[in-house]
């Protein structure tokens, strides 16, 4: 998959695509990484991208011709532009899930105010991750790169993120490392026996039991009610 990234501001992805299971998903050649700063774009004096809102009000507006543009100069046929924004259909799992089978994805990221309301003609789909405000779509961005690479072959362990959260609407079951004992607190008998078969269902009962207390709406979903 390659992944062109539309920004004022290249360097807040440094660490991201430089660090962990990104920085080695980009070594393996699973997938590609470009931060395009679409400042580049303007052809205006100073390389302005961004003026006052016709009607007044506060804030600057990033203006078309610059974004556009960048979009322009990466996209072809294989390619999903995606316009980060709060207004956006809301981002979960099932949508990384679907974004994983594209080939290639253009993410803008807006910043300011927002963006010339025209800019949307020029996107396939606008996403939201979650109902509040940031400053730009730099973070969206990195959200979403994130929960879709983690899902593609060869990136992490298939089983790893079969079992997430979110799979079969049902969130993880609890897990537990070394010691056995941490001041009292105890790993459950059942997991230290070594019979897959009664570690198997106590994990399909955690499961349920956790996502009937914690998130009954996912349930909900599943039975198509709600
Ligand atoms: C300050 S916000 C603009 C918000 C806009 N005035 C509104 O209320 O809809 C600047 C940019 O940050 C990004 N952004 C902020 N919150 C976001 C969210 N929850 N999901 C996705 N992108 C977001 C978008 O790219 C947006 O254009």
């Amino acid at each position: 998959m390659r992944i062109d990234i539309l920004t004022l501001f290249p360097k807040m992805f440094d660490g991201f695509i430089n660090e962990s299971i990104i920085k080695r998903a980009i070594e393996n050649k699973l997938i590609t990484i470009n931060i395009i700063d679409f400042r580049e774009f303007s052809s205006l004096k100073h390389k302005q991208v961004d003026d006052t809102p016709y009607g007044g009000g506060a804030g600057m507006v990033l203006m078309c011709e610059p974004i556009v543009k960048a979009i322009e100069s990466v996209k072809d046929d294989d390619s999903l532009v995606i316009l980060t924004t709060p207004q956006g259909k809301s981002y979960n799992q099932s949508v990384a899930l679907d974004l994983k089978n594209y080939k290639h994805l253009i993410i803008v990221c807006g910043h300011y105010e927002g963006y010339d309301e025209r800019i949307r003609n020029f996107v396939d789909l606008e996403l939201s991750i979650g109902d509040y405000v940031l400053t730009g779509g730099e973070i969206p961005a990195m959200v979403i790169c994130d929960s879709v690479i983690r899902l593609i072959d060869g990136v992490i362990k298939k089983d790893s993120y079969m079992e997430d959260s979110f799979t079969d609407n049902l969130l993880d079951y609890p897990t537990y490392t070394k010691p056995a004992d941490f001041r009292g607190l105890k790993v459950p008998e059942v997991l230290i026996n070594g019979n897959h078969k009664l570690i198997e269902e106590y994990r399909k009962e955690e499961q349920r039991k956790r996502t009937e207390e914690r998130r009954p709406d996912l349930l909900g979903d599943k039975d198509g009610k709600d």
